[in-house]
């Protein structure tokens, strides 16, 4: 089996020299920009192997569009998780597989108090026009999209009564901000609320005696829907076991609640409905939408835990991973009563659904793109546009190609260089192989 994959999981180098991109046939004249993306850059600590997907440093790259065609550059966050590792100290904060290297009594210390990593390790947002590195956490990472160089850490839990925010949040036309705030407890909360420009309201708070786990959730043009309960936290063994290293991956399982569809009102945060359902976990919600008393909500499904616990580097990187499988389904939920209905709109492997943002959100729509994975490979190996009408797909892959989550742009209509329809075969803009630290 290809096992090309592998230099997906290891360290990279920076690269600051903003290298030119070879292009194979023609991009549209119309695309000017650049596209930031955030993932895993850094595989250890102080020498050490970290022991999760989710744990490796954030690593930003800004693939830039312009006249005399693409440059690239790729650059660490500097966060202070990261400055702590580079000072020799190891892992700072508790990561979400590997136990942070500090004494017994600061470990206990982070653990009673709800320390949380600074590593934004999970993508990028807007705030305010400018671009910054997110994770769940209460920080985000300002960054300078050109030189990709960090500048401020900013408390997005400012104004809220919460120990982080999530890092997939929503944002309307006029950039105002929708998104969950998390605290961990004697009770677990999820506060709903909008933040337009540096102001946050809250808007509704649901608690919990469990720990539920929470990763992003899904908007209408009049709901939020969040979905509840199936898989989360064991918080005391985590607090116990604080003093020998157990992790955020030792206390993660099933929870004895049922899980449900949390339907709230965006407008003034009134609970609409609950609608349980038999357990599953999500990580992303392709869409949702009102169609008559009923809303339809498109994600991505995996049976278990193992959608967390299964994603460990050592997994990853073995000749025979046993990889979680998410499949695309679709749930109608009555907002009257009822049972909730599920099927499948695509079976799996397949992660980060993606649509038309800015035109389909909330509504009724055709189009899902996402990262589909053949073959057993630990990385995505094809992208995928599925037409929900149909139920055809078409998919894009080739050997030695591990697509990460897609980005879907399109020419705005105020656009007025229209450039070339693009030819039968898309423009491929070749990225350098993973550049590996030498070490
Ligand atoms: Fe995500």
């Amino acid at each position: 089996m290809s096992v090309d994959y592998r230099p997906g999981f290891e360290t990279q180098r920076e690269e600051l020299r903003d290298e030119r991109l070879p292009v194979e046939g023609s991009l549209p004249a119309w695309l000017r920009g650049r596209y930031l993306q955030n993932g895993p850059g850094q595989f250890e600590a102080d020498g050490e192997p970290l022991n999760h997907w989710f744990d490796s440093y954030a690593m930003l790259r800004r693939v830039a569009f312009d006249d005399d065609g693409v440059r690239y550059a790729n650059r660490f966050v500097e966060s202070e998780d990261l400055a702590f590792e580079r000072s020799g100290g190891g892992v700072r904060t508790p990561f979400p597989g590997t136990a942070p290297d500090r004494p017994v009594w600061t470990r206990l210390r982070q653990a009673l108090t709800g320390v949380f990593p600074d590593n934004p390790v999970i993508g990028v947002a807007r705030r305010d026009g400018e671009p910054m590195a997110v994770t769940e956490s209460p920080w985000g990472l300002q960054f300078d999209p050109e030189t990709l160089a960090t500048e401020e850490r900013v408390d997005l839990t400012a104004g809220l009564d919460c120990d982080l925010t999530l890092g997939h949040l929503h944002r309307d036309p006029d950039g105002t901000v929708l998104n969950l705030g998390v605290s961990y407890g004697r009770e677990t909360t999820y506060t709903l609320f909008r933040r337009d420009g540096g102001e946050a309201t809250s808007l509704a708070t649901l608690r919990f005696d469990e720990a539920p786990y929470v990763h992003s959730f899904a908007v209408t043009e009049r709901y939020a829907v969040v979905t509840v309960g199936g898989y989360g936290l064991d918080l005391s063994s985590l607090l116990v076991g604080s003093l020998t290293g157990t992790t955020f991956l030792d206390a993660f399982g099933p929870l004895e609640g049922p899980t449900r569809f949390v339907v709230l009102d965006r407008t003034d945060g009134e609970r609409v409905a609950t609608v349980p359902v038999d357990p599953f976990f999500v990580y992303h919600y392709a869409n949702a939408y009102e169609d008559d008393d009923e809303l339809v909500v498109d994600l991505v499904a995996f049976d278990d835990e193992s959608a967390v616990t299964g994603l460990t580097l050592e997994n990853l990187r073995s000749e025979t991973p046993d990889l979680p499988a998410g499949d695309l389904v679709r749930y109608r939920l009555p907002l009257d009563g009822g049972d909730a209905e599920r099927r499948e709109l695509r079976r799996g492997p397949l992660e980060f659904p993606t649509i038309h943002y800015r035109r389909r959100v909330g509504r009724k729509y055709r189009y899902v793109y996402a990262a589909e994975t053949h073959g057993g490979s630990s990385l995505p190996t094809d992208l995928v546009k599925i037409d929900l009408e149909t139920g055809r797909a078409r998919t894009w892959g080739e050997p030695g190609s591990h697509p990460g989550e897609p980005a879907r742009l399109s020419r705005r209509r105020d656009d007025d260089r229209a450039g070339p329809r693009p030819a039968a075969a898309p423009p491929a803009v070749r990225l350098p192989r993973p550049v590996l630290r030498p070490d």
